[in-house]
């Protein structure tokens, strides 16, 4: 998380802002140059950097773009609505959601390995988006010549030698070509959120915790369904409400986004186990939810955050008394390394 003084700007930040509105307008004319009239395609993901690059791109590119999200079902509570809504009421795009969410259910069914997940859910991505890049070559009646994409230089660097697999360097399909563009790969990414912030993104978007590219089918511990799907997502609404009030709190008390206290990534994860537990004095016999919420400032290592007590009993009987299916809450208290984040 960004640093972030809440005092006015001062005299340098002004000169920054007028050096990366400069190279916002340098970047617009470079791309309009380059692409010309034709078509460009890009996948929106929801999250920070395809974001940034649909925003930069609908200044320079207007209806030429087509933002593809493809709605695969494994995003939090309430997300693929608010993407919609951000990028076809503030952006003047041409904006497709495709609703994929069966065909994942049915490609991910019975699937417990992690990274057969990554490779499924990375797969069928771009099966779905070249399928739409089809469709919109066909309704447009023009072919799609350019592919925009949402690549950083962390990206680059992490996926030589990286330990999980990365989403954004998937090569295309045999028959398949598009020319890329990557306006944001020389930039790091607190590089990106200030860019975000120049491009009119809601704090709420540019700010927000990392997420991985598979989405909640790496926090359904073992084989995803429908029904976990739901109840992973109400309880994770629940983590970052409590969470996102927490740290809110901070940043009022501190005027830092990225305190000494304040939690980087936080999230519930639903294990494939049941456990006994009492309601109303009858036996239950349901799923427990892990809590994960962690301080880091780069992911690479990360400590699990000392939440308060209160704010822990709070998400506790929160989660038992609002989600169904849900009789016990464990909380990880393990540090990266030895754990990872995420527990798949
Ligand atoms: P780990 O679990 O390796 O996670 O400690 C480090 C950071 O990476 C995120 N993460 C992913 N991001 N695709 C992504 O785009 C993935 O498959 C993936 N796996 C983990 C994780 O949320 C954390 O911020």
């Amino acid at each position: 998380m960004e640093t972030i003084k809440d005092s006015g700007a001062s005299g340098l930040d002004l000169a920054i802002e007028e050096a990366a509105e400069a190279s916002i307008a340098r970047t617009v004319q470079a791309v309009q140059a380059q692409v010309n009239d034709q078509r460009v395609i890009l996948g929106l993901s929801g999250g920070v950097d395809s974001s940034v690059v649909a925003a930069l791109l609908s200044k320079a590119l207007g209806k030429q773009l087509t933002c593809v999200f493809v709605d695969h079902g494994l995003l939090r509570k309430d997300e693929p609505e608010e993407v919609q809504q951000l990028f076809t009421t503030q952006f003047d795009v041409d904006f497709v959601c495709v609703d994929a969410k069966e065909r994942y259910l049915s490609a991910l069914a019975g699937i417990t390995d992690p990274e057969q997940k990554r490779s499924i859910i990375g797969s069928l991505f771009w099966r779905v988006f070249f399928e739409e890049a089809a469709l919109i070559a066909q309704r447009t009646g023009e072919p799609v010549k350019y592919l925009a994409q949402g690549t950083i230089y962390p990206d680059i660097v992490e996926s030589n030698g990286a330990v999980k697999s990365h989403h954004n360097l998937v090569p295309f399909p045999e028959g398949v070509h598009f020319d890329l563009i990557e306006p944001l790969k020389r930039l790091y990414k607190h590089e990106v959120r200030e860019l975000g912030v120049l491009l009119g993104l809601p704090a709420s978007l540019v700010y927000r915790q990392p997420f991985p590219g598979p989405g909640l089918a790496v926090r359904i511990i073992g084989a995803i369904t429908a029904e976990k799907l739901v109840t992973l997502k109400n309880a994770d609404a629940i983590v970052r409400e409590e969470i996102d009030a927490y740290n809110a709190l901070l940043f009022d008390q501190t005027g830092v986004r990225d305190s000494e206290q304040s939690v980087w990534q936080y999230f519930a994860v639903l294990p494939d186990i049941m456990s006994v537990g009492v309601s109303n004095g009858c036996r239950t016999y349901e799923r427990p939810i892990i809590i994960r919420a962690v301080e880091s400032k780069d992911a690479m290592s990360a400590k699990w955050a000392r939440l308060p007590h209160d704010l822990l009993a709070r998400l506790s009987s929160r989660i038992v008394a609002e989600v169904a299916g849900i009789n016990r809450v464990a909380y990880d208290i393990t540090s990266k390394p030895p754990g990872t984040i995420e527990w798949e």
